[in-house]
């Protein structure tokens, strides 16, 4: 499992190099800016679940705004070092964790759903996982469903692989960065936070979560697994 299996969404603006593969060539790291990927498919592709409008504003607006700010607290901490003044490390580190989860978070959410999307997962591997560790795959869309809805506030829902045991769990992330299960792969997540749906849907949060369903990106979902698992 590693760090190239989240590479491919996060839009790392260094030329065209995996995080991954630099690691792997013994050339060590090269830390890149943080840079906001475009969304996978047009604006209108989703339409009948989720507005251009609504991918818009939560794209070009929202998810911008965290990659501003993970890289505003990036910069911040070297200045911190520069000076040798650490006076505000905890804020900063802090906003690191909200900003950076977010910017992570809404790239994966970009790509957990698609035009095409939806139905039960053709790969074997995945479906054999939800099998093994939800019962079934409708008993995941339960308790997946159940978990997104309940989120307190801004929230969202999570699918994720975790490799100690060799499992998929249902994870439910409290703003961007809380109650994590340290290690997890996220595979699949949904953004429950009002400014995903609100426009649409208002308060009726357990309609947009039941119908995101019909727009799951089970594809993406497997290519993480058999990422994570190599
Ligand atoms: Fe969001």
């Amino acid at each position: 499992m590693g760090f190239a299996a989240l590479a491919p969404a996060l839009g790392a603006s260094g030329a065209g190099q995996e995080p991954g593969a630099a690691a792997a060539g013994g050339t060590g790291l090269q830390p890149t800016e943080y840079a906001l990927p475009p969304l996978p498919y047009p604006k209108d592709a989703l339409d009948g679940f989720l507005s251009a409008e609504i991918l818009e504003l939560h794209h070009d607006k929202h998810h911008a705004a965290y990659v501003q700010g993970v890289n505003k607290a990036i910069a911040d901490l070297a200045d911190a070092r520069a000076k040798g003044n650490f006076d505000a490390v905890k804020g900063i580190t802090r906003n690191l964790a909200f900003n950076g989860s977010g910017h992570v978070l809404h790239s994966l959410y970009w790509n957990s759903m698609s035009p095409k999307g939806g139905g039960d997962p053709a790969d074997a591997a995945l479906k054999q996982g939800l099998e093994a560790s939800f019962g079934s795959v409708d008993g995941f869309r339960k308790h997946f469903g159940a978990a997104s809805k309940a989120g307190e506030a801004s929230a969202w829902g999570i699918l994720a692989y975790e490799a100690v045991a060799d499992r998929l769990l249902v994870l439910v992330a409290e703003s961007h960065q809380q109650m994590g299960f340290h290690g997890c792969v996220p595979l699949i997540v949904c953004d429950v936070w009002e400014h995903a749906y609100y426009l649409k849907y208002q308060n009726r949060r357990a309609d947009y979560v039941d119908k995101f369903f019909d727009v799951i990106n089970w594809k993406f979902a497997a290519e993480r697994l058999a990422a994570a698992r190599a």
